[in-house]
């Protein structure tokens, strides 16, 4: 008997039927973030990747979910952290990508001075489903003079073939793929 040993994580991220919308099966990772015990393990198994000369020297999270998981990976691995906003949350210069989504589009925004020029970087999300908000997020780090060393990802929707809209030299870890 393994009583002694946690329950993982993954046991604790819940599916929900036509959420947000008829026919879309949501995945909900917060459970997993609600105990303490899940969530240090979630955040041990991203950061395995990115240790020794992986190490970045700072993590950008995607707004809003992956601010959840990328600043608390940040400090994990001894790192800085910027952000990746919504349009228009942000003070200063900034610049701006579009992307498209299922309806309409959106964008996401960082500041022009968030990165001295060479800085390795990790750019974190929870999920990647059709790629868009992560090429995004790839093009503006890659306008920015960042030298992004891969993407960390909790969940991969495969079906949705995301990775095919991301550079093909971009390192990409996803702890599990659906
Ligand atoms: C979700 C998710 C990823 C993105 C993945 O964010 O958190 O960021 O969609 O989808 P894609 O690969 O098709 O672009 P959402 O924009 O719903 O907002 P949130 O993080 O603020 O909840
Ligand atoms: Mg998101």
């Amino acid at each position: 008997r393994r009583s002694v040993s946690a329950p993982d994580w993954r046991g604790r991220i819940r599916r929900y039927a036509d959420f947000p919308r008829p026919g879309v099966g949501f995945l909900d990772l917060m459970p997993v973030l609600a105990d303490g015990e899940s969530f240090g393990q979630l955040l041990e198994a991203l950061a395995e990747p990115w240790r020794g000369s992986m190490k970045p020297d700072v993590v950008a999270g995607v707004e809003s979910r992956g601010f959840l998981i990328g600043a608390p990976l940040a400090r994990v691995l001894g790192c800085g952290f910027i952000p990746l906003r919504k349009p228009g949350k942000l003070p200063g210069t900034v610049h701006r990508r579009s992307y498209s989504l299922e309806y309409g589009e959106d964008a996401l925004e960082m500041q022009a001075d968030a990165l001295a020029p060479g800085r390795r970087v990790l750019l974190v999300d929870d999920v990647l489903a059709t790629g868009g908000t992560l090429a995004a997020a790839l093009a503006l780090l890659g306008e920015l003079g960042a030298e992004v060393v891969g993407a960390g990802l909790v969940l991969e929707i495969v079906p949705l073939g995301g990775r095919a809209r991301l550079p093909s030299d971009c390192r990409v870890e996803v702890l599990e793929r659906v």
